[in-house]
């Protein structure tokens, strides 16, 4: 029974980095659900694949190229480590993760994951849907103001210019989209640590993971 570490929660809640984190310290695999989502919103931009054709959208999933390697994201062997996180891609991946036959087509391959010696899952429905059986469920949380935050130091890190109340918007529309699709939504699994991160730094929430596991 090979252990699962399930981490769902909002968008730029630090999951993330926590799970990953985590992965490294217990020498697991990584599942970075949300990535899949974002690989398929790439994909369809680039095709032009219209964001309402349900059954296109799924075949693009269900034949996706993709591969991880350490920290870089490929897609048909092109490294897409960066693309898939412009706001463009992650607008249209929540769009396209509200349709059930995406969902499903990625179904099979996120339970694919799951391999000794133990997986951490990052996403949504981690916990209440693709792996309900884990070992430790949690969901990371934080107020939409302390996420904003965070999502702007990250994009002036880098250098790219933002705006805090576009930001703010943004992060709303997609926790609205999220909590209220009709499927998979965004909700703390049955038995799942609640976790709010607001005032907590990334060392602390991976300190309190461990905690739990290890309990
Ligand atoms: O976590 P991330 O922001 O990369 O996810 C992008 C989008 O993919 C989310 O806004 C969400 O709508 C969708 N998603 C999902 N289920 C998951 C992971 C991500 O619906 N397990």
């Amino acid at each position: 029974n090979i252990p699962v570490i399930t981490i769902d929660g909002p968008t730029a809640s630090g999951k993330g980095t926590v799970a990953h984190r985590v992965a490294e310290r217990l020498g697991f695999h990584l599942l970075d659900s949300g990535a899949l989502y974002r690989l398929t919103a790439l994909q369809a931009l680039r095709r032009q694949t219209p964001l309402n054709d349900e059954h296109a959208l799924a075949k693009l999933a269900e034949h996706l190229h993709i591969g991880f390697t350490g920290e870089a994201i490929f897609l048909s062997s092109e490294n897409v480590t960066d693309a898939i996180r412009a706001e463009e891609v992650g607008n249209t991946a929540s769009k396209i993760a509200a349709l059930p036959a995406v969902r499903q087509a990625l179904f099979g391959l996120q339970l694919g994951f799951r391999k000794a010696p133990g997986l951490v899952a990052d996403g949504r429905d981690m916990g209440t849907v693709i792996f309900p059986n884990a070992q430790l469920k949690v969901f990371l949380t934080a107020s939409v103001e302390a996420r904003a935050e965070r999502r702007y130091k990250q994009l002036i890190g880098k250098g790219i210019s933002a705006n805090m109340d576009d930001l703010l918007m943004d992060l709303k529309a997609r926790d609205d989209r999220d909590t209220h699709r009709a499927i998979a939504p965004l909700v703390p699994a049955e038995g799942a640590h609640v976790l709010d991160t607001s005032d907590m730094t990334v060392e602390l929430a991976v300190e309190q993971v461990m905690n739990w596991y290890a309990a």
